[in-house]
């Protein structure tokens, strides 16, 4: 069975992930014509376009789960029942979305993953690493991604970003997701905080890009680490 190639970004909101995963997927996509394949991590991976996804979100059933996280309007979930969502609308991505393709061969792009629960929910509310862990290794069947690109640009500069691009979301089409950017500035030193801890002891996959760059920077740094982890030469 081949198996593609699992690429997560985490981040804080507003970090500059849909962004970076656009042009990523952009990139990949154009590769196809020079390189079928890769091999560098000991599997054949199919290049061309990936399968991009999001969490919460990525299926119908994800998008109703994301809903309830994310509006800001109603009775505040309680922290467990904030995390159980989580892990609810993963358990149907990777179901029926993630595997397959990666059983497929296909490089598979995730906006956040269980790295954001650990840090959100872990971190910023409070329930620790260990519950969230634990959950993600029974739930998930521990699938990890095979490369994580962490995006940490200064927290005011992310949170600046986020609150002005969710104010013209909220203006075009009515939609609430700012449940998260309406938390106190504390809860996201402390998203940041266990986002650094998840680096430093998940290195083999965590890459972290730190600091205040350009799209363009980014982007150009995003396609050094994937090309060199599968194996494929940097067209300029
Ligand atoms: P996220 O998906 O992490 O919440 P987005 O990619 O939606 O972040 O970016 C939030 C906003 O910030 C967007 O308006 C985007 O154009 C802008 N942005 C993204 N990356 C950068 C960057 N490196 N420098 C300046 N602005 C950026
Ligand atoms: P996202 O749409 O990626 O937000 P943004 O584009 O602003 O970064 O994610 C929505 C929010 O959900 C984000 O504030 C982080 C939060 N979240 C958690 O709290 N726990 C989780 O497990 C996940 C996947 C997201």
């Amino acid at each position: 069975m081949s198996r593609g190639f699992f690429i997560t970004f985490e981040g804080l909101d507003g970090s500059g992930k849909s962004t970076q995963i656009k042009r990523l997927a952009a990139w990949l996509e154009g590769e196809q014509g020079a390189v079928k394949t890769a091999s560098g991590i000991g599997a054949e991976v199919c290049l061309g376009a990936p399968l991009v996804t999001r969490q919460p979100g990525g299926t119908a059933i994800g998008d109703r789960m994301r809903a309830l996280a994310l509006d800001s309007r109603g009775t505040p979930l309680a922290p467990m029942a904030e995390m159980a969502l989580m892990f609810a609308d993963r358990a149907q991505a990777i179901a029926e979305v993630i595997r397959p393709a990666l059983e497929q061969g296909r490089v598979v792009i995730c906006d956040r993953f269980t790295d954001s629960t650990e840090a959100y929910q872990g971190g910023g509310r409070g329930l620790g690493s260990e519950i969230v862990r634990e959950l993600h290794h029974l739930i998930c069947g521990d699938l990890q991604p095979d490369l994580t690109l962490m995006l940490l640009p200064s927290l005011e500069s992310s949170l600046a970003r986020a609150q002005r691009r969710n104010e013209r979301a909220a203006e075009h089409n009515g939609r609430d997701e700012g449940r998260f950017e309406r938390e106190q500035i504390d809860f996201h030193r402390r998203v940041l905080k266990k986002y650094h801890e998840i680096a430093e002891r998940e290195c083999h996959r965590v890459a972290l890009i730190e600091g205040d760059l350009s799209i363009d920077q980014v982007h150009k740094r995003i396609v050094e680490l994937v090309a060199e982890r599968l194996g494929m030469p940097v067209r300029e």
